[in-house]
């Protein structure tokens, strides 16, 4: 019989401690799956049958190239109206100082006000360049988390300042922004925008997609709908 030493000992002990350690990581993991599909769903235009053409698109509100990418994406959108949807998924950059602020922003007012989120989202494209680093460099963080709520309530109305102040304290706006950028992750997004269509990658990831772009992708899948049957799950519903 073995008899462990005292030094074995704690090796076996460190050993399980390390796997306990990583049962919690997963269990951990495993916890923060949200309740919700993550992402704004444009014009509350779900998916309504398997038919329906999703695009994802990642967007982080201080990118130049989201914001020139958007005009055209929500052209298209509206084109082809009921036969797509659409949903945006905020993904905050590292090295953009106030993407992770402006995308906690967008989950704060689609809380308060579902219909306010693109027209925020469009706000924050018009007026880019006040978010980015150069703009925001000297001022301590309550200042600009101050003048972002200040800003948002352009678009909420100033009777919602201290419910957009009280979300930049709300532990779960936090937590949805971060999932969001999770989800991002998880879909091996790298930069933004960044796209997917019924789930699958666009190349070119990173650059504007234009009006034609977008049409040569989304007609031919189009044109081969009704020739497939309604056997896809409905993973929305
Ligand atoms: C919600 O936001 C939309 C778009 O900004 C606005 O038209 C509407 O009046 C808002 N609703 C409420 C209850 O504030």
């Amino acid at each position: 019989m073995e008899i462990l030493q005292p030094k074995q000992g704690l090796l076996i002990l460190s050993a399980f401690l390390f796997v306990f350690n990583l049962s919690i990581w997963t269990i951990h993991a495993q916890g923060s799956i949200p309740a919700r599909f993550d992402g704004f769903v444009y014009e509350n235009n779900l998916p309504d049958h398997a038919d329906t053409i999703l695009i994802e698109a990642f967007f982080d509100p201080v990118c130049p190239d989201s914001k020139d990418a958007w005009p055209d994406l929500k052209r298209v959108v509206e084109y082809y109206g009921p036969q797509l949807s659409l949903i945006v998924h905020p993904f905050a950059l590292p090295y953009h100082d106030n993407a992770f602020l402006l995308s906690r922003a967008l989950h704060i007012v689609n809380k308060l006000n579902a219909s306010a989120t693109y027209p925020l989202l469009e706000l924050f494209f018009k007026h880019q360049t006040k978010f980015y680093n150069r703009h925001t460099y000297k001022m301590c963080r309550p200042s600009v988390v101050d003048y972002i709520v200040t800003f948002v309530t352009r678009i909420v109305g100033d009777d919602s300042l201290s419910a957009v102040e009280s979300g930049f304290s709300d532990r779960s706006t936090d937590l949805a922004t971060g999932i969001s950028f999770k989800y991002g992750c998880s879909r091996g997004v790298m930069g933004t925008p960044y796209f997917f269509v019924n789930g699958f990658p666009l190349p070119n990831a990173g650059s504007a997609l234009d009006y034609n772009g977008w049409r040569s992708i989304i007609d031919p899948l189009i044109n081969v709908k009704g020739q497939s049957g309604d056997e896809t799950p409905h993973f929305f519903l």
